[in-house]
């Protein structure tokens, strides 16, 4: 059979194209997100860029969707507990009643608001708490009657509490709460209040 030469320069070229896509490397779309993030971002008052660079944990979370090889969460789950700071006078728990109001609030923290200002945990955000509030998130578990489910305020349960919410992922490398003591959005005093929502007997997360 006589072929066109037309056609045979035609293969010729599918075939140098396929090798070519063949030999060339997987394009780096990470890479290429990043810096197109780090391009396009605009920094606006106390929110700039440095708030969505992603830290070791984070790049680590992202690379493995979320599931990174045990050896490696686990490593880096040790090194976020290590970054806790707990209160020099030891106490872990504060005010319930300041933790409620703490837990409702969304206030501060964006582009508008004056830096310094209290931010809110918007804890109801993402959890049941008191069951006075009916209106909450579900992507975290039900806190509701947290204490009381965890044998109350012992030294290790407070201190278990003060450490998850100063730093989530302590306890879960790549866990969806935020690191409130971590990244400076909760005080020293904040967490405190928090910790005695969730376990003072008083609180209503335990009546
Ligand atoms: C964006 C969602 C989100 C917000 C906001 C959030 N959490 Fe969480 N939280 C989670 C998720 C998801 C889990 C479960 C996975 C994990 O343990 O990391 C969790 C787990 C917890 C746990 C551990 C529960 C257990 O059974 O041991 C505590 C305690 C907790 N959160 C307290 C808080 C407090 C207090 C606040 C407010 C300062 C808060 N969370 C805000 C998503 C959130």
């Amino acid at each position: 059979m006589n072929r066109h030469p037309a056609y045979l320069m035609l293969g010729v070229a599918a075939a140098s194209l396929f090798s070519s896509v063949a030999l060339a490397a997987e394009p780096d779309w990470r890479g290429e997100a990043i810096a197109m993030l780090k391009r396009d971002f605009q920094s606006m008052g106390q929110a700039s860029y440095e708030r969505i660079h992603e830290d070791d944990l984070q790049a680590l979370c992202n690379k493995y969707s979320n599931t990174p090889p045990e050896k490696a969460a686990a490593k880096m789950m040790a090194a976020q507990l290590k970054t806790v700071k707990y209160p020099a006078d030891g106490q872990l728990m504060g005010d319930w009643k300041v933790g409620e109001k703490i837990a409702q609030s969304g206030k501060g923290f964006t582009w508008t608001d004056e830096p310094g200002i209290p931010v809110g945990g918007n804890c109801y955000n993402c959890h049941q708490i008191s069951p006075k509030e009916i209106s909450y998130g579900t992507l975290g578990p039900s806190l509701f009657n947290f204490g009381k489910l965890r044998g109350g305020p012992t030294p290790e349960m407070q201190k278990y509490a003060y450490s998850k919410i100063y730093n989530s992922k302590s306890y879960n490398t790549c866990s969806n709460m935020p690191r409130f003591g971590h990244v400076g959005a909760l005080n020293e005093g904040q967490i405190k209040d928090l910790v005695a929502l969730l376990l003072d007997p008083e609180s209503p997360v335990n009546k």
